[in-house]
């Protein structure tokens, strides 16, 4: 039995885990920024690098607290190595070198996509997986799509072109007047909406595996400017006649009809026998209802709502997998900001 404290610091939410085996979670704690960046719409990178130093020590405590236990049961610390901010990522690698240090325990750096991907590790049934798996990993930083042929074994099909599935989410729910993060707000919004209501454009980029969203981004505005060649759409809020149920129902059908149908082309082509999901995107029931509609009989599997945002206890278990294959870093690595996965 193998015990990981897993930290996780990339953006904007400070986590803490501890994971036994990469299957089972003793304690998960995530103290989100988020209700602090929404007052700018967006992440404040200098302001989420001195909440971190503020968060992390208290995380990790309550995360060892929860757990029942000390750090005289962990075995193994992993923590997220990029991509993020940079800024925000020393703290975590920081606490966890730290720590490594004090203790003499292995530290082990890992990628926060290769993390959203092992979310699906914390699942039931995981052990069950045969290889290949399509991963499609959406997120508010990356829309990224690979096939996973073995553990620890990816290869980048593709990928966006322009902004990332949440970003655009996080867009177009500023220009609708809704609050940051947009994503989820969207989505209760286009419950009451007609998805028909408006025909916004799919970019289907046929003949490759790759996405674009911002082409989607500007048919939201447009439609805007075309209601109220007045209004200022991002600025300010919607004039109140604006049918933003509707708006936001169309623009996310087609979001979710193109990642969806590019998904399950893309794991028939390569002999996928499941099609996995992470990242915070994909907590998106539409986007989760509409891949399983497209799949038919293939599998489509996603992480519970806590693990499909940002969490230490998916770099827990990517760490286990990464510390049964050998891997272990010095205590002088340092944070990788653009880190790609393959
Ligand atoms: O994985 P995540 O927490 O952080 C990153 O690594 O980026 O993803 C955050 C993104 C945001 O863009 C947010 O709007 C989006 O996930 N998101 C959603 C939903 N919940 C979160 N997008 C659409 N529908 C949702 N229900
Ligand atoms: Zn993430």
């Amino acid at each position: 039995m193998t015990t990981l404290l897993g930290i996780e610091t990339s953006c904007d939410e400070t986590s803490a885990a501890v994971v036994q085996d990469g299957r089972t979670i003793l304690s998960l704690v995530i103290a989100s920024q988020a209700d602090f960046h929404a007052r700018y719409g967006g992440v404040f990178p200098e302001m989420a690098s001195r909440m971190h130093i503020e968060a992390i020590h208290p995380v990790i405590t309550q995360a060892l607290e929860q757990a029942h236990g000390s750090l005289d049961e962990i075995d193994v610390i992993a923590v997220t190595r990029g991509p993020g901010l940079a800024g925000s990522l020393v703290v975590g690698m920081n606490a966890a070198k730290g720590l490594a240090l004090g203790r003499g325990l292995p530290l082990i750096g890992v990628s926060h996509l290769e993390g959203h991907l092992y979310s699906l590790w914390l699942v039931e049934g995981a052990e069950q997986t045969q290889f290949p798996v399509m991963c499609l990993i959406v997120s508010g930083g990356h829309t990224e799509l690979v096939l996973m042929t073995d553990h620890l074994h990816y290869r980048r099909l593709g990928g966006t072109i322009d902004d990332a599935a949440g970003e655009a989410f996080d867009k177009v729910g500023r220009m609708l007047g809704l609050p940051y993060p947009g994503g989820p707000y969207i989505e209760k919004a286009a419950r009451e909406g007609n998805p028909a209501a408006f025909a916004f454009p799919r970019a289907w980029l046929e003949g490759a595996h790759d996405f674009s969203f911002s082409g989607l981004k500007t048919a939201v505005l447009r439609e805007l400017k075309r209601q109220a060649p007045d209004s200022h759409p991002g600025e300010a809020a919607p004039p109140p006649n604006t049918p933003i149920a509707d708006l936001a129902a169309s623009f996310q059908a087609a979001a979710v009809e193109v990642l969806a149908v590019k998904t399950v082309a893309a794991a028939r082509v390569h002999g996928a026998t499941a099609i996995f999901m992470a990242g915070g995107v994909s907590a998106n029931k539409a986007l989760r209802a509409e891949m399983e509609k497209r799949a038919g009989d293939l599998p489509v599997r996603f992480p519970p709502l806590i693990l499909c945002a940002d969490n230490a206890a998916m770099i827990a278990a990517a760490g286990h997998w990464r510390f049964l294959a050998g891997h272990r870093d010095s205590l002088a690595m340092d944070v990788k900001p653009n880190w790609k996965l393959t």
